[in-house]
Formats: C-alpha cells, structure tokens, sequence
C-alpha cells in the first residue's frame, strides 16, 4: 500500500521578531483563535509557529487531525493550558494521562452506555420542564445565562440524583465560584495562568471556593459510602464501578471527588453554549424555527422526550449538528508529542505542540460549502456526508480521549430544545454577540433575548 501524500509544512511568517510568540500569547482569546484560522486558511493544513520555549503545529486537514488524535493518541500528552484546571479538577479524566487515565475512564464508562443515559432522560426532562414552566411572555432574559443554568441543574440532578437536591443546590453554587476564579485565570490568557500561582486576592477566593465544594462533596461521598444504595444516578454507577481489568478495585474518594468535579465542568458549560447559539441561529433562520416547530409538535405533543423519541426528531438533531459545526463549544484542542511522531508524514520531535481546531475544520469551504451558512439541511444530504473524510467534524474530539459524555450531551441539547421549542420561541433582537473562546466557546457578555409564547 503506498503512503498518503505528506501535507505540505509551512512555517509561519514572522514580520518581526517575536510576532508569533506575541500573537499566540494575546490576552484575548479571540484573536489568538483568529490568528490559528488565518495562518491556517493562508499557508495550508499543517502551519509551524516557533516560539522560543516550544514548537506549535497547527493541524488543519481532517486526515491529519486523525494522526493527532486518534493513531498517536496514546503518544501524546494534553496541553500547559489544563495545568491551571488540574487546581480544580486534580487527576479526574479531563486531566490525567497515560495508565491512570485509561484506568478511570474503564471505572467511569458503565456510568455512560446507552440504558443508563435513557434513564437520565428523566431528570433532564423535569428540569427543562421547570424552565419551560418559569418562562413569561415578553421576558427579557440572557438566554445564555438561562442555558447555563438549566444544565447545571441538570448534570448535579443526574450526578447526585434528584432526591437530594438539597446537595445539588449547594454543590452548584460552591462549584459556581470555584469556575467563576478558574475562568478568570483562563481569561486572562498565559499571563493569568502565572499570576494564578501567586497569593492575590482572587486565588484567595478560588481556593476558599474550592475548600467548601471539597467539604461537600466528601460528605456527600462518606454518606453513600455508609448507605451502600445505587440511586440510579452516576455517583452511585462511579461508587460501585471496579477494576476488572486491573487489580479489581474501585475509586479512591480523592478519584471520586476529581471525577464528579470533572463531569460538573466538562458537562454543563459545553452544552449550554450549544444551545445559546442554537436560539441565536433559529432567531435568524426563521424558516428553520419553523422546521423545528413542525417536527417537536408532531412528535412530542406534550410528553417528555425518552432516548427512543429523539430518533423520530432528525431535524431537531440537524440543528443541533449545525450548531455545533458553526460554534463549537470546544473550539480548540492542543496535545504535546511525549515521543517522536509522524504526523501528516512528516516526522516531528517529542515536546512538539499540535494544535487542532474545530472552529477552523468545521469552517473549512473544501468539506462544508458556503461553510458560514446555517443550514441544518445539510446534515440530510448523504452523499456529501459520505464524500466528506470523518474529521471534518469533530465536536467531541476522537480517539482515547473522545468526549466520555457525547451521547449523553446530544440527548440533552436535543431534549432541552425540543422542549422549550414547544412551546417558546426566542428573539435576539440585538447584534450577533462577540465571541469569547475561553475555555469554551461562548457569546461575550452573555446573549440577551426576548422570550414569546408560541
Ligand atoms: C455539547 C457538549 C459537549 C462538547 C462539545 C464536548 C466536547 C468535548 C471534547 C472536544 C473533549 C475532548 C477534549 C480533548 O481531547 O482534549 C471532551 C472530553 C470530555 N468530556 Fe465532553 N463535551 C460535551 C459534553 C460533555 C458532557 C455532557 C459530559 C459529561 C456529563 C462531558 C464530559 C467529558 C469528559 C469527562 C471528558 C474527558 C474525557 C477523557 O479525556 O477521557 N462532556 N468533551
């Protein structure tokens, strides 16, 4: 069999000294995206940038991105950027590597499979159904601040159970501001990542955020430990999951305390700004809304959506694709080469960053036609899709560390915009927000809106 191609290298222009070093360290996050997407789209699918300290390489065509993720997966190491996230996360899945990782991500798959997300669909329904309930005609809202609030409520319901939502409550207020001084920190570009070392204020205030989410959690781990049931929420699935691979044992408490942290974080923002966009993108696309309303009253009426339903709302899915493909929560993903790699045939050291980014591939005008329209048809069109090479679209990433809640975030993103769709339109009467890629990508300034009664 003969080799693909190799892709063309291409180091980046620098007009002056230091030019790429002073681009990629902006404080502003959308400018350090904007420049990935312009050396990309300017000088090809694999762009070298030099800095002093490190060799960055920007990874652009789908093929390529499949070298980085999933055929050297295991070779490469995640990016500095979560070292500021492991003061919060500690070693949970989001943050560990190698044997540790593949250990906990064995313990905390059984929490994911197909029958144990259809029965969270519950939960999700009755929080949705609080909102769908809470909402007034005429209302103005941050209809962003509205999302991030419902899949909160959401992933502590399926975490801790809605029995307890005493504990729920108090665990996302205190994780609220542990993210609120981790976000700050992300905010705040590279710079931000070393003042966060040093004893100011803020990370005064982050670490008594996180001392009270600590003391929380470990009370509420002691009091299942004692009590021994399994609730049916994905506590109760990491409480009792054990190695059988391995030695057969389960999850420490400190391993229990960085998972549930890590679902909490991974799990709520990320959807949340999928769907805030997802109102900005129907507000527009009237002609879409009304798709989607035809499809959510034919099929719902007033039920709450299970697993099954979402199968029978293809358009409510395509939405959400098309969401997705245009803001992708997860704009950007980096991982350090712990050995040397072959990447688009080319041969590159250890220590070599690779970056690749959804926001520049899903853009792309070679897999994606007219790539900045919103057209949720597109997702229909099987002969495109079956033209189009697998890491054209990569909203949850690939390889070993896929996205462990992919299926739970679509039933979701469809579930809650199916039922708010049902009986709400949203109005975004002012400008498309400016963007602000942090550690996700989210409207700047939240995303004010008008809530109408359908
Ligand atoms: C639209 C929603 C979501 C998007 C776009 C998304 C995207 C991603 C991406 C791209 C990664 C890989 C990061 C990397 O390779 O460095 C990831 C990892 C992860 N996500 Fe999600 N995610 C979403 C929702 C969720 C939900 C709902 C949960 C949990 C309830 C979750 C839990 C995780 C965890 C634990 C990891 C780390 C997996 C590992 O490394 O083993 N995510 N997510």
């Amino acid at each position: 069999m003969t080799a693909p191609p190799a892709t063309r290298l291409v180091r980046a222009p620098s007009r002056f000294p230091g030019e790429v070093t002073l681009r990629l360290s902006s404080r502003d996050g959308w400018r350090r995206l904007s420049y990935v997407t312009e050396l990309s789209r300017t000088h090809g699918d694999l762009v070298e940038l030099a800095m002093p300290w490190a060799t960055v390489v920007v990874v652009s065509h789908p093929d390529d991105i499949r070298d980085v993720l999933v055929t050297h997966g295991r070779s490469m190491h995640k990016g500095r950027a979560l070292e500021l996230a492991k003061a919060l996360l500690g070693e949970g899945l989001l943050t560990s590597e190698g044997e540790f990782h593949l250990r906990q991500r064995r313990l905390a798959q059984p929490a994911f499979h197909r029958q144990r997300i259809g029965a969270y669909a519950e939960a999700m329904g009755r929080a949705t159904a609080a909102v769908r309930d809470r909402w007034r005609d005429g209302a103005a809202v941050d209809i962003h601040a509205e999302m991030m609030e419902l899949t909160l409520t959401i992933v502590a319901a399926t975490l801790f159970g809605a029995d307890v939502s005493g504990d729920s409550a108090e665990v996302s207020e205190a994780l609220d501001a542990a993210f609120r001084a981790v976000s700050l920190g992300f905010a705040a570009g590279p710079l931000g990542m070393a003042l966060f070392k040093l004893p100011l204020p803020s990370t005064r205030r982050f670490t008594r955020a996180k001392d009270a989410l600590d003391a929380i959690i470990y009370r509420i781990i002691a009091e299942r430990r004692r009590d021994g049931r399994d609730r049916g929420d994905l506590l109760s699935m990491l409480l009792s999951a054990q190695d059988d691979e391995g030695d057969g044992s389960g999850m420490t408490d400190r391993q229990l305390r960085d998972e549930v942290i890590t679902l909490f974080l991974a799990g709520h923002e990320t959807t949340a700004n999928a769907l805030a966009f997802a109102w900005l993108l129907l507000a527009r696309h009237p002609d879409a809304a009304a798709s989607l309303h035809a499809e959510v009253d034919r099929v719902l009426g007033d039920r709450v959506p299970t697993l099954d339903d979402l199968a029978a709302m293809p358009y409510t899915r395509a939405v959400v694709a098309e969401t997705m493909r245009l803001y992708p929560p997860a704009y950007i993903v980096g991982r350090r080469a712990a050995a040397p790699v072959t990447v688009a045939g080319q041969p590159f050291p250890a220590r070599t960053i690779f970056v690749v980014s959804q926001w520049v591939t899903h853009r792309d005008p070679r897999w994606w036609p007219e790539p900045e329209a919103f057209r949720p048809e597109r997702w229909f069109d099987e002969a495109a899709a079956a033209a189009r090479p697998k890491f054209a679209y990569f909203p949850f990433g690939g390889g070993t560390r896929i996205c462990i809640g992919e299926q739970f975030a679509w039933m979701e993103a469809m579930l809650c915009l199916a039922m708010l769709a049902r009986r709400w339109r949203v109005e975004v009467p002012g400008p498309d927000p400016a963007l602000q890629p942090i550690i996700t990508m989210r409207p700047k300034g939240g995303l004010p809106a008008v809530l109408r009664r359908r």
